[in-house]
């Protein structure tokens, strides 16, 4: 890592709230689900899929995963009754407990999901820090028994065991979101190098198509864009064997690039009053805008 990075890394914790809310803005919908109804009517309207996320992670007590849930099961009900065809969940299983009780997580999950699969509905599982990856997989495994074809997870290509991750899942049709990877882990878990993340990422996706999974594979590296291709030309997959996925506020050139390019494409909508820890995350992942921020706060500009 660079020392600017390491710095960045190290401070971005510390800019104040409505710096980060300024300079993340793009990265979230709105307040409300209808901010991001109203996102996903517009991108829709160009073509591109979604995934809506209320935004909210880590609770500290079971009772604060209830409104949550709540609010997931709103979601797909407005997905069905809105008509909003090509859209769907994605949900964070720390929000729902998982760092708190495993088998409250599991049955919160369970009743979100069984929503999902009531209303022919879909719910994408995110992966989130080290202490969520196990649970999550063996989650996932339940679920997907349980509810097939509704449910999905997420492997993480920085993650040393995401092979053996993949390796261990049952024969059932496996549909994974492929990414690089965003919460802080040890070397000892990740590969540090971003090349060797680039690496792994493709020969993952290279062994899902393999098993025969349905894979969102969601980043904005053209590099990982044109690897891909390759791979989807190799394996002669139609075009809805795979999608590519994308977040709100990235990169919207390569997005409508790879949509002219005849590829399914699901962009991942936050919304919420929780934005800040999801916007910090964005920060870090791009130095340009998180030298912003953090010259604003040196400034001691408080931003809007
Ligand atoms: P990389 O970080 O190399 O970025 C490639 C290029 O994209 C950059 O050069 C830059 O141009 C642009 N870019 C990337 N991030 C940017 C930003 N914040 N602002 C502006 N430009 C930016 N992670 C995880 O651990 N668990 C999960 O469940 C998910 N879920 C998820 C869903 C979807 C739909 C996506 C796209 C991503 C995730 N992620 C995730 C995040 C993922 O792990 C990763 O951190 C980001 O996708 C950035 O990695 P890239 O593959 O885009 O490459």
């Amino acid at each position: 890592m660079s020392l600017f990075n390491f710095a960045v890394q190290k401070t971005i914790m510390h800019v104040p709230s409505p710096i980060v809310r300024y300079f993340a803005k793009d990265y979230v919908a709105g307040n409300s689900l209808d901010d991001a109804v109203r996102v996903c009517r517009e991108l829709s309207a160009k073509g591109v899929e979604s995934t809506l996320d209320i935004l909210g992670e880590y609770i500290t007590r079971k009772e604060q995963a209830l409104p949550w849930k709540d609010e997931c099961i709103k979601i797909l009900q407005t997905i069905h009754d809105q008509k909003l065809t090509t859209a769907n969940l994605s949900i964070k299983p720390s929000q729902m407990g998982l760092l708190l009780d495993y088998d409250f997580a599991l049955q919160n999950l369970r009743e979100v999901v069984a929503k999902a699969a009531e209303l022919n509905g879909f719910v994408r599982i995110d992966m989130e820090d080290i202490d969520c990856n196990e649970p999550t997989i063996k989650i996932y495994e339940i679920l997907r028994k349980e509810f097939p074809g509704h449910v999905g997870t997420a492997l993480q290509s920085y993650m040393r065991n995401a092979h053996d991750h993949l390796e261990q899942m049952s024969n059932e049709p496996l549909n994974l979101r492929l990414v690089k990877g965003i919460f802080i882990v040890t070397r000892q878990q990740a590969w540090k190098d971003p090349e060797l993340v680039t690496r792994n990422y493709v020969s993952l996706l290279e062994r899902m198509f393999e098993l025969g999974a349905y894979v969102g594979i969601a980043t904005h590296d053209e590099v990982l864009y044109y690897e891909a291709q390759r791979l989807i030309r190799k394996f002669g997959l139609k075009r809805d064997q795979y999608e590519f996925q994308m977040l709100l506020g990235i990169d919207p050139e390569l997005r409508d690039l790879i949509v002219s390019e005849g590829h399914r494409l699901r962009v991942y909508i936050p919304y919420g009053k929780e934005w800040l820890g999801y916007s910090r995350r964005r920060l870090l992942e791009n130095p340009n805008i998180a030298r912003a921020a953090l010259g604003q706060m040196i400034r001691g500009k408080g931003g809007r």
